[in-house]
């Protein structure tokens, strides 16, 4: 039975979970897109010069947040940067880009640090909340996806380095991940052998579980934010 619940996991709640956030993402803009426009103007004064550039510096180096509480400032820093190194990982486990190899590296990228800032800044985000003033603006979804960003979190880091400082029998080649997660794009969707002999394999079914799960709730969370932040600053600097 337990093989029947990891392989609807691995396969058919993967295109699920593709679907929701695609789809989700897509309903999110066309509500944007077709609400009415406002009456008055959401243009912050003074204007600042700049338009676009001051929103690119913005949107990546919120000078906002430096400016009020440097702590959570690092944080949000060292939480985007090592999200950013996340999906060029993610990417190295589907097939190989030259691109990205232009500094040679073990795939996955990091040496493991990506895993180990993203639990510890996801932490610090999920304490935050429960402090006033941010607990009385809190609402459960929030916590939700925290949490199921720390479990997919401590599941792919524990992957991680164990592929790459584990005992051997413990860890899965790249090879084995590049083959289940290409095969995802074809009409002959499989779990290499590679993965499925692994002691290893019910580690990367949770793992890929609460990803799933966060996919499917970015769309509707308050994270879909990084999505409109660039387009917010814009219309602020109108
Ligand atoms: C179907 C979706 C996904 C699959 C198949 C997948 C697969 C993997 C695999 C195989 C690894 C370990 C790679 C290695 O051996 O070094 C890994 C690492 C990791 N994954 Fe995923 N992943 C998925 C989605 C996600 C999502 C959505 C997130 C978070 C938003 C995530 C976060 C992580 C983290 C934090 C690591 C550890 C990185 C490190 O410290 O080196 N994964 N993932």
């Amino acid at each position: 039975m337990w093989d029947k619940v990891y392989y609807f996991i691995m396969i058919p709640m993967v295109y699920i979970a593709a679907a929701t956030f695609i789809l989700g993402l897509l309903s999110k803009f066309i509500i944007v897109l077709l609400s009415p426009k406002p009456a008055g103007t959401y243009a912050i004064f003074p204007k600042k010069r700049y338009r676009f550039i001051g929103a690119v510096g913005e949107a990546l180096f919120v000078p906002t947040a430096f400016r009020k509480d440097m702590r959570f400032w690092l944080m949000i820093i060292a939480f985007h940067v090592a999200f950013f190194l996340l999906f060029i990982g993610h990417l190295e486990l589907i097939r190989e880009f030259a691109i990205f190899q232009i500094i040679t590296h073990h795939v996955f990228l990091g040496g493991g640090i990506v895993g180990i800032v993203l639990i510890a800044t996801v932490l610090y985000f999920l304490f935050r909340r429960l402090k006033s003033p941010w607990r009385e603006i809190s609402v459960p979804e929030d916590y939700i996806i925290l949490l199921l960003l720390f479990l997919t979190f401590i599941f792919g880091s524990h992957m991680s380095l164990a592929s790459r400082y584990g005992i051997a029998g413990f860890d899965i080649p790249v090879d084995a991940y590049r083959e289940y997660l290409s095969s995802l794009f074809t009409k002959n969707p499989t779990i290499s052998q590679g993965i499925l002999a692994s002691p290893h394999y019910v580690l990367v079914v949770l793992h890929v579980f609460f990803a799933n799960l966060f996919l499917m709730l970015f769309p509707f969370s308050k994270m879909i934010h990084s999505v409109f932040i660039f387009t917010a600053q814009l219309i602020k600097r109108k």
